[in-house]
Formats: structure tokens, sequence, C-alpha cells
């Protein structure tokens, strides 16, 4: 956005919970995602709701934890295929309307996350 983070504007912490909530529900009941997540998602859920609060433009909260994203490399032990990536998108879509979260935002984050996205893809289907 113009003025402001996005952080801000879909209103911070809480709605970011919202949608990790959503999202990994959603991960762990999807077919082709469970073969390479854990089976309790609360450490990935956590970790993900620091990642995306500064992926949006709040405050550093993943880095101040963990270091630099570097995201591509710590997604290398996993095979992240063109279908993987298009499941974790579909699972993102879902989530990003059931937390509820008003255009114009919700296009402008999804559209960041399918770029992110596709620059994890690792492996071919
Ligand atoms: C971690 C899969 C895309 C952010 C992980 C893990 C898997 C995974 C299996 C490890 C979970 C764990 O052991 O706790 C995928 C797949 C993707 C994808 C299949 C499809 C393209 C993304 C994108 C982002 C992202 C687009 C960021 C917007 C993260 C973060 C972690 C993570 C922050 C935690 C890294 C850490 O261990 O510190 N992902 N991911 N992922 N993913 Fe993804």
């Amino acid at each position: 956005t113009e003025y402001g983070t996005l952080y801000e504007a879909i209103g911070g912490f809480k709605t970011v919970k919202r949608l990790v909530t959503a999202f990994y529900k959603r991960v762990g009941n999807h077919p082709k995602l469970t073969p390479i997540f854990p089976d309790d998602l609360t450490e990935t859920a956590r970790k993900q709701s620091l990642f995306l609060t500064q992926f949006l433009g709040g405050p550093k909260l993943y880095s101040e934890e963990f270091g630099h994203p570097m995201l591509r490399r710590r997604h290398l032990p996993f095979e992240i295929t063109p279908t993987r990536k298009d499941a974790w998108l579909e699972c993102m879509a879902e989530a990003l309307e059931e937390a509820n979260i008003e255009e114009p935002y919700r296009t402008a984050i999804f559209e960041r996350l399918t770029m992110t996205a596709h620059h994890m893809m690792n492996t071919p289907d």
C-alpha cells in the first residue's frame, strides 16, 4: 500500500495469527501436503506467524529469532513440486477468505505469496 504497511492495514498480529491458523488447518488435511509436513504443526505455525509479520512489513520477528529467512534454502530438504506449490497456494487462498482479509489487501498479499511460492519450487512433478 502507498501509506503504512500491509501488516498494519489488515489489523496486525491478531489477523496474521487468524490467517495462519486457517492455513495450517488446511495444510494438515491436504493429501498433497501432509507427506512433507510434520504431524504436529504447532511450531511450523508459530514460525509462519513470525515470518508473515515481517513479510507484510511488520516487526522483524522471524529474523530476531532465526536469522536471515533464506527461505529457498530452508525449503531444500523438502520436495516442493509444482503440484505442491499449487496445493500450498490453494490452502492460502481459502485461508485468506476464512480469515476475512479484505480487498485490496487480500489480492496484494496473495500476489506476493504466489511469487514467493514459485521461487520455492525445487523438484519436478
Ligand atoms: C517451512 C513447505 C511455500 C514459509 C516449511 C516446511 C515445509 C514447507 C514442509 C517445514 C515445516 C516444518 O518442519 O516445521 C512448503 C511448500 C510450499 C511452501 C510445499 C509451496 C510452495 C512457502 C512460502 C513461504 C513459506 C511461499 C513464505 C511466504 C515458510 C517458513 C517456514 C516454512 C517461514 C519455517 C522455516 C523454518 O524452519 O524456520 N515449508 N512451503 N513457505 N515455510 Fe514453507
